[in-house]
Formats: structure tokens, sequence, C-alpha cells
């Protein structure tokens, strides 16, 4: 039914996610290919009023159950609103972030259940799934100091190193279960943003 294809990408703060989606997206602009480029939480009206409350720095006490139902209906409104008719109509959708996200952040990093993110999970994406899921592995700290570096840092990014430690651990132990859709791209220090643009095109190639 859906000519298009929907490529997500995951992993920690600063790991490159929003530079990589960027140049992907010139990428196959330039190829000519019709290519849609959004985030969550919000790419909507609606979305980006939800994300203002799971960012704001003074919501500090919001349960990981409050989080996963926010993001969840950021989600839903961003699936139903932008990715559905877009993949109708054979777009390259690019989306900074998905499902995993949740799984990684509020189950894995913040304790929720994993089970519960998941059934909730199937209803939200409306039966979309990522054809392909990008994760970049970068060593927890060298992200987060990245990720300091050009703006102030919000709610997120200012949980501690053991909670963004435990984000990595449970990418890991989802890109292992889900082999199949996802790939997981190592990432050191060193590596340059047109090295890892190199993989990142040489992993989504053949869809493409
Ligand atoms: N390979 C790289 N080497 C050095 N700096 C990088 C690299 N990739 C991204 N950056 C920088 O790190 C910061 C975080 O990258 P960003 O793409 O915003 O990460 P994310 O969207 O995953 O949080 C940005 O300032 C970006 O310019
Ligand atoms: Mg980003």
């Amino acid at each position: 039914m859906n000519k298009g294809i929907l490529i997500t990408f995951e992993g920690g703060e600063g790991c490159g996610k929003s530079t990589q989606l960027k140049l992907l997206y010139d990428y196959l602009k330039k190829k000519g290919r019709r290519v849609y480029l959004t985030r969550e939480p919000g790419g909507t009206q609606i979305g980006d009023e939800i994300r203002q409350i799971l960012l704001n720095k003074k919501h500090n006490r919001m349960t990981p159950v409050t989080e996963t139902l926010l993001y969840m209906a950021s989600r839903s409104q961003i699936v139903e609103e932008v990715i559905k008719p877009r993949l109708k109509k054979g777009y390259v959708v690019l989306c900074d972030r998905w499902l995993d996200a949740t799984v990684a952040y509020q189950g894995y990093g913040a304790g929720a259940d994993i089970a519960w993110i998941n059934s909730l999970g199937r209803i939200t994406t409306g039966g979309i799934e990522p054809k392909r899921t990008l994760f970049f592995d970068l060593p927890v700290e060298i992200g987060l100091r990245r990720a300091k570096s050009h703006k102030s840092a919000d709610r997120m990014e200012r949980k501690k190193l053991l909670f963004h430690r435990k984000v990595c651990a449970g990418y890991r132990a989802i890109a292992k279960k889900e082999s199949g859709r996802i790939i997981r791209v190592p990432v050191t220090p060193s590596d340059t943003v047109s090295e890892v643009h190199a993989r990142v095109l040489r992993a989504v190639s053949p869809l493409i």
C-alpha cells in the first residue's frame, strides 16, 4: 500500500543524528528523490507544543509514564498528519527518533515498563514501521559534551551520565533484538562528519 519508505535515526544526545539527517536529506534531494525530514517529538503543531512541555527545564518531576504518554501523543499526531500521507505519495521520510527512543529513554533509562511501551507503540505508530533504522553508537560522554557545546542543555540532556549509559545499553539491546531493521553504526570520537555520512549512504543505498 505504501510506496514510500520511512528511515529513522537513533542514538544518544549529541551522537550526530541531526547533522547526518541533514546531509542525507540534501543528498537525496540532489538525486531528485521526494524526501521529507522531520523530528520527534514535534513535527506537527500539536507535537511541537507537546515538545515544549517535554523539554521544559521547570518540569523536573515528570514521571516516566507521563513522559511516555506525551511522546506517544506527539507520535500519533505526526504519524497520521505527516508520515502516512507522505508514504502514500512515495516520499522517503527521514525521522529524527522514533518508538525506539521511547523504549531506550523511558524504558531502559527511566524504568517504565518496556512491554507496555511497545504495546502502546503498536497503536501509536498506526502500523507504520521504519524500513531501516540507523543507531549511532558514540561514547556517551563525548556525545553529551558535543550536545552541550552548542546550546543550553535542555531537560533531557541534564539527566545524569548514569541515565545516559542505561539509554545507550538499551539502544544496543534493541539493535540486537531487531537486527533486521536496525543497523548499528559505531562512531568513534575521531570519525569525521563526512566519514560517518559515507557509512550512512552505504547503509541506506540498498533501499533508495
Ligand atoms: N563526526 C563529528 N565530529 C565532530 N563533531 C560532530 C560530528 N558529528 C556531529 N558533530 C557536532 O556535534 C554536535 C551534536 O551533533 P548533532 O547532529 O546535533 O547530534 P544529535 O542530533 O544526535 O543530538 C553538533 O555541534 C555537531 O556539529
Ligand atoms: Mg538533534
